[in-house]
């Protein structure tokens, strides 16, 4: 059995709680399971992760940004990702290529055949079995995330985020089977339950 699972959405969605819970669900049922983050996930792309984020008196432009998100990327897939679905562990990344897709293409503007044929290139064509959506209106998620510092990517405004999850929503109606999109706004619980539901299945069609 090997299972890859992603989470995406934009800031203050709670993806990295679901990202969690499921981890713990799955480990407390003894499934051979590894979590996993991005930009990180490595020791090379925890620093790359850094400076995207954090990067002060610096312009990094959109084509830079591609580069770095995909380097991190390639790492991670080779290092720790591929091995961990040989080995028959499922895996759960906390983002991942849609990421690149959304940020980098539908917010910064780069070509989205360019961003989508790099990101093939960075893992290997690798894609998720199953890719959940954390989606909410840009402000409900905002006013979430309170006073906590922000990176370069939550300071930007407000129509940046709308374009990121226009183009999240675009890309769930795109191929739908892959996709799960799940409405952020509802508890906690409940949307651990409607993930669960997807991913029990999933890993009952896969015999495990
Ligand atoms: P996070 O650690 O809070 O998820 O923050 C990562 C930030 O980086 C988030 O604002 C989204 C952004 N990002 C991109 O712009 N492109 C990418 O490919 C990835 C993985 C993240």
């Amino acid at each position: 059995m090997s299972l890859f699972i992603t989470f995406e959405g934009g800031e203050g969605g709670g993806k990295s709680v679901q990202a969690k819970a499921l981890y713990r669900k799955l480990s407390k049922m003894d499934v051979p399971v590894l979590l996993t983050h991005e930009p990180g996930g490595t020791p090379f792309g925890r620093r790359i992760g850094r400076w995207l984020k954090w990067a002060q008196d610096t312009d990094i432009s959109p084509l830079t940004e591609l580069m770095l998100f995909n380097a991190s990327r390639a790492q991670l897939v080779a290092e720790v990702i591929k091995p961990a679905l040989k080995s028959g562990r499922v895996v759960i990344s906390d983002r991942y290529a849609d990421s690149t897709t959304v940020y980098q293409g539908y917010g910064r503007g780069l070509d989205l055949a360019m961003v989508k044929a790099v990101n093939k290139a960075a893992t290997q064509g690798l894609t998720p079995d199953l890719t959940v959506l954390l989606d909410a209106p840009v402000e409900v998620c905002f006013a979430r995330k309170g006073t906590e510092k922000r990176d370069r990517f939550e300071q930007e405004a407000v129509a940046f985020h709308n374009k990121v999850r226009e183009g999240y929503l675009k890309l769930a109606s795109e191929e739908p089977q892959r996709w799960l999109v799940v409405d952020a706004s509802q508890s906690k619980a409940k949307i651990a339950e409607i993930i669960w539901q997807r991913v029990s299945r999933l890993l009952a069609s896969q015999g495990g």
